[in-house]
């Protein structure tokens, strides 16, 4: 059952450790997936199949990390934040996870409507099926493509966007909003969720 926001002062350390893994990969794949379109690039191949299975580990872990969301409140935000600020701050969080979700969803679908012969085997021991449903085409994988890119371009604004929000509350406005996910951060003992 979902637990009132107004108990706790940060984040649970299950969110935390999600939040932090899923942020890491994410960085990762946007800068290898950038890095890995470029034909100088070296062993792209291992780099592809790197991208693929870190991909849909964080398809897993978000799948995860919002059923986590859906039963644990997270804290209130701080009372002196504007409404506009607030609703802001839902509409970042749950663009955020729409993407979590769906940019996996379609660099799959893209690999899937391949014609190309090319397995994609996570981590190197399991191979990943086609999606079902979707047709091996190359007008069907490059409009998978073209969306995973702008994908890629909007992970990219929400990221810088969700960074200066958390640096200008903690160095502007001086509030614990970055300390909850940061909890090593404090000074003082937080409460945490039991
Ligand atoms: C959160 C998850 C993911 C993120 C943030 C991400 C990010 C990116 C980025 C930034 C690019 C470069 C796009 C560009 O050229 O502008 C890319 C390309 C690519 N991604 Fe992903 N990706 C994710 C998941 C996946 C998954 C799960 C797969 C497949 C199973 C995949 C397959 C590909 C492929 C094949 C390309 C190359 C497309 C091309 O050849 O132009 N991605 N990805």
């Amino acid at each position: 059952m979902p637990q009132a926001a107004s108990t706790v002062n940060r984040y649970t350390t299950v969110a935390i450790v999600l939040h932090w893994a899923i942020a890491l990969m994410i960085i990762g794949l946007i800068l290898f997936g950038l890095l890995m379109t470029q034909e100088w690039v070296p062993n792209r191949f291992a780099i592809y199949q790197w991208h693929k299975s870190i991909g849909i580990t964080v398809l897993i872990l978000s799948a995860l990390r919002l059923m986590w969301r859906l039963t644990h409140r997270p804290p209130a935000l701080p009372a002196s934040m504007p409404l506009w600020q607030r609703n802001a701050s839902h509409a970042t969080h749950g663009l955020f996870y729409a993407l979590m979700i769906v940019m996996p969803l379609l660099g799959w679908a893209m690999v899937s409507a391949s014609e190309l012969p090319i397995p994609t085997v996570l981590y190197g021991l399991v191979g990943l099926p086609d999606m079902p449903g979707v047709p091996e085409s190359e007008a069907v994988e490059g409009r998978f493509r073209l969306l995973h890119e702008i994908g890629a371009k909007l992970f990219i604004a929400l990221i810088v966007l969700h960074v200066g929000a958390a640096l200008k509350h903690h160095f502007k406005d001086k509030d614990d909003v970055l300390r909850r996910m940061i909890p090593w951060l404090n000074k003082h003992r937080l409460k945490t969720k039991v």
